[in-house]
């Protein structure tokens, strides 16, 4: 807990580190009450940080001191500086060694940050400044080093003793203790330091490497799950193949480990060769977890494996370059996932989430650019931007390059900087150098926040047979930052005609046309691009794929947007072309709403929706893509003043007119897929997913027409089937409806069936917290008391208090505020047991300024309740402080 006021962190503060660590030699003894941590640090002066010897500042906190010596000689009081957060000592010669001692109680520690208990194992998360609190050290990614690591525990609990590298020796002590040691032959930060001890069983595989090698895989859980992890191995072994195939890029050590724990802030973390993971992220079989369950562990797992040279291999000089990893590892496992599963899907789901989530973060009091230049707290910057931004970023630079030149560039980035701690302008350079282009001004991604408008208008000269296209840039301000210089955006499009084809693309000045779909860049604020032998006036389709992270404006039409979701040839720009139509609907309704007339709902929407229904050999995946609406939460995002109530009614409203008007075609869709469901065991599958999704959100609207055999079939399909995918979206629309007696017993069941199962259970409260029905507060209110639940564990707080606060609008923002109070009050508690979730959790008190002036009052009101609470984390304190100025 901070005792003053957390200072700003400067990127133009940054200078090299005084002094490097070239060996660290750590011992922990693991006791129930307290560990001991031994560490040897083999140190010297930094020859470019100059001349003389500066004092040596060690970061440390929530440490105890028992022993400090300086080349053997035992240091006394007098001769260091110890406060809250560093140890300061003199050298006296470049070279030294440090020996410290200190006291830790893991056991004690609900932070989960540094080493903690989860569980009955130890574990440790060091990222970004865990290590701190670990032992004295240059807790900077900058200082890289030798590790080895000797760590002991009672044999009984802790049978399996792990840490970075290879094992080299282990052996039995007095007591019942036992020992092991590991070496890291590669030099690495502190951040990616990790330990385990624990009661685990483990799935072995082994994986031949391109270069012939063998690596040993292992999984570890806890004996319960063993039978959970087959497919985060086969998501592994994937993983490893494509990073060598697309990327060239082997696996170096002997063995890699992957270890899952329960009580985890995040995902998953990269710590070289023995990756920690979110149990959430691992575990996966269809009785227990969903297909959106089975993608993300497939996600995560290659993630983590891909940091192995997207952060490890090659680092950040420091905290300001984390999109240099994390930005460039999200556009790998995206387009892995692409690769594995439904390319066009994957870029739907990635842009839907972005849109709704990032765009908001861009516009609120937190925006920041990819590569932020101050922060209070770097764990707040673990976010949307620097992660999906980030990799829209380097999606943009592979469009701009093509495939060739981009792996070049990759290739270039890895060799010239294997061993380093670099910044994102050392891999820009790579792109450039192996490229050949220019990219300074697309560096501008990289420093200015905020979400850019593309304002796109058209001109067709009959005459002349050309079509012009003006595009306009600008991007609003965002705190710190009032003007923007124009950004490079790359705009991929085609021109259709009448008939949906595709026309050859020849710009004013070309000899002949350059493709039908071709990337266009606009570089300046205001810019025109001329085709030439257009001989009728064609349809635009713009921003294919989403070629770039903007907001693009179109006055397109209904029937045009009708025309684009069934012709253009670009899976992604259907579905846009269908999601704008929606839009346009739902404001509408929106409107009618507000001004208290009578609900009406346009008939093309119905009329488009029967089509996609009745389209067989369209990809169903597509299909469920397609008749998803908009989110309110996206819904949110895009107006100008929120209107909760309106834009939930206008939704609902939607939803129950599509469904009655559709009835027939939904139902069927929804008995043939059911119908293989029924009689095929559970593939995790893309065209399985497929299967599945499409008959979901078929059954999701067939609920709202209160038909008695849509019931039943809800029913039979929450009863009869060996999966969580189907029986978790039963239990959800039961929910969601008002069959009281048939909700309360499904709900009842679940609980008694799963209840010794976690991440079973988080789904469980997620579907409560996230029912917009009326009394939702206190829904969830009463579910804090259910024993399976824990404000400990961070799984139960984002299932429980993160959905109803992020998903369930009409219930948090209730205009009473409870909503609000309730949320500020489990802040305030969290902020002292685990100051990370406590500050996510603050997100959607953040964005008052998107409501009307009696909820910015209360959700303000909030705000300033917590920041007079009490003493507040650096987290916390830093959220809550920018989101009032
Ligand atoms: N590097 C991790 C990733 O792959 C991020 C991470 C995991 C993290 N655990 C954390 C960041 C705890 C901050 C705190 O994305
Ligand atoms: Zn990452």
């Amino acid at each position: 807990m901070r005792t003053e006021q957390p200072k700003m962190i400067y990127l133009k503060d940054y200078r090299v580190p005084d002094y490097l660590i070239d060996e660290t030699h750590l011992t922990f003894e693991l006791f129930e009450d307290h560990t001991l941590v031994h560490a040897q640090l083999v140190m010297r002066r930094n020859p470019e940080a100059g001349a003389g010897l500066p004092p040596l500042v060690l970061d440390g906190q929530e440490l105890e001191l028992l022993e400090l010596k300086l080349d053997d000689r035992l240091l006394s009081a007098a001769d260091y500086q110890l406060s809250d957060s560093h140890l300061t000592l003199q050298p006296t010669q470049e070279q030294f060694v440090i020996d410290s001692s200190v006291r830790i109680h893991p056991e004690s520690n609900t932070a989960l940050e540094g080493l903690y208990k989860s569980g009955g194992m130890f574990c440790t998360q060091c990222e970004a400044e865990g290590f701190r609190k670990i032992t004295y050290y240059l807790d900077r990614p900058d200082v890289m080093s030798k590790f080895t690591t000797t760590l002991s525990a009672e044999q009984h609990s802790y049978p399996v003793l792990l840490s970075n590298g290879n094992p080299i020796a282990s052996g039995s002590e007095e007591g019942g203790r036992h020992w092991a040691t590991w070496e890291d032959p590669f030099k690495k930060p502190a951040y990616l330091f990790a330990l385990v001890a624990g009661d685990l069983w483990c799935v072995e595989d082994s994986f031949t490497t391109m270069s012939g090698r063998e690596v040993t895989l292992r999984i570890y859980v806890e004996p319960e799950n063993i039978d959970k992890v087959q497919h985060a191995m086969d998501s592994l072994k994937k993983s490893m193949k494509w990073d060598e195939e697309v990327y060239g890029r082997e696996y170096d050590l002997d063995i890699f480990m992957i270890v899952a724990v329960n009580d985890f802030n995040m995902g998953a973390m990269e710590n070289k060769g023995l990756n920690i993971f979110n149990s959430s992220c691992v575990l996966a079989k269809a009785e227990t977890a969903t297909d959106a369950a089975h993608q993300r562990v497939e996600a995560v797992v290659a993630h983590e494996y891909f940091h192995n040279w997207s952060g490890n291999r090659v680092t950040c000089r420091d905290w300001f370059q984390l999109s240099l990893k994390e930005g460039f590892t999200v556009f790998r496992d995206a387009e892995f996932s692409a690769d594995m599963n439904s390319r066009t899907v994957k870029r739907i789901e990635d842009v839907a989430y972005l849109r709704t989530h990032q765009f908001a973060e861009d516009a609120g009091p937190m925006a920041h650019p990819v590569r932020p230049d101050a922060f209070m707290e770097i764990s707040n910057f673990y976010t949307l931007t620097v992660y999906e931004k980030g990799s829209e970023v380097l999606r943009m630079i592979h469009t701009l390059l093509g495939p060739e030149l981009f792996r070049k560039g990759s290739d270039l980035y890895f060799e010239r900087h294997d061993g380093q701690a670099v910044t994102c302008d050392d891999f820009v350079k790579a792109m450039e150098d192996a490229s050949g282009q220019d990219l300074t001004q697309f560096k501008r991604w990289y420093s200015q926040a905020g979400t850019p408008l593309l304002t796109v208008s058209e001109s067709y000269d009959a005459a002349a047979n050309t079509y012009r296209l003006q595009l306009r840039q600008s991007c609003p301000a965002t705190p710190g930052q009032s003007e923007k210089l124009p950004f490079v955006i790359p705009v991929e499009l085609a021109l259709l005609d009448a008939r949906g084809r595709e026309l050859p693309l020849q710009l004013v000045g070309e000899d002949e046309p350059v493709g039908r779909s071709r990337v266009l860049q606009v570089t300046q604020a205001e810019q025109a691009f001329t085709f030439v032998g257009i001989a009728e006036k064609p349809l635009p389709s713009l921003l294919r794929g989403f070629s770039a992270p903007v907001k693009l404006s179109f006055p397109y039409s209904r029937d045009q947007l009708m025309f684009l979701m069934q012709h253009d040839s670009d899976g992604f720009n259907r579905w846009e072309a269908g999601q704008q139509l929606c839009v346009q609907v739902l404001q509408e309704l929106i409107g009618q709403h507000q001004r208290g007339e009578p609900l009406v709902l346009d008939p093309r929407l119905v009329e488009a929706f029967r089509t996609l229904l009745l389209d067989e050999a369209l990809d169903q995946a597509m299909v469920a893509e397609m008749l998803s609406l908009p989110g309110e939460g996206y819904l949110t995002e895009i107006a100008e003043v929120a209107d909760v109530d309106a834009i939930h009614a206008a939704r609902e409203f939607a939803r129950a007119q599509l469904a009655g008007a559709l009835f027939e075609p939904l139902w069927k869709r929804y008995q043939a897929n059911r119908e293989i469901s029924r009689s095929t065991p559970y593939v995790a599958e893309s065209a399985h997913f497929a299967r599945r999704s499409l008959q979901n959100i078929a059954l999701s609207y067939l609920m709202l027409t209160g038909r008695a055999e849509v019931l039943a079939a809800c029913l039979e399909q929450y009863e009869v089937c060996d999966n969580m995918t189907e029986r978790l979206a039963a239990l959800a629309v039961l929910v969601n409806s008002s069959y009281e007696a048939e909700k309360a017993e499904a709900l009842k069941a679940f609980a008694e069936h799963f209840k010794d199962n976690a991440l079973v259970m988080d789904q469980w409260f997620s579907v409560q917290a996230a029912s917009t029905l009326p009394g939702g507060l206190q829904r969830v209110q009463a579910l804090m008391q259910h024993p399976a639940f824990t404000l400990k564990n961070p799984n139960k707080v984002r299932a429980l208090i993160g959905a109803f606060a992020g998903q369930n609008l009409v219930n948090f923002h209730a205009v009473d505020g409870g909503g609000y109070r309730f949320l500020a009050d489990q802040v305030i508690t969290l902020n002292a047991l685990n100051p990370q979730i406590a500050s996510r959790l603050l997100g959607p008190l953040t964005r008052w300024r998107k409501y009307g002036e009696q909820r910015q009052a209360l959700m303000r009101g909030e705000l300033e309740r917590i920041l007079a609470s009490g003493e507040l984390s650096s987290d916390v304190f830093e959220v809550v402080s920018k989101s009032l100025a």
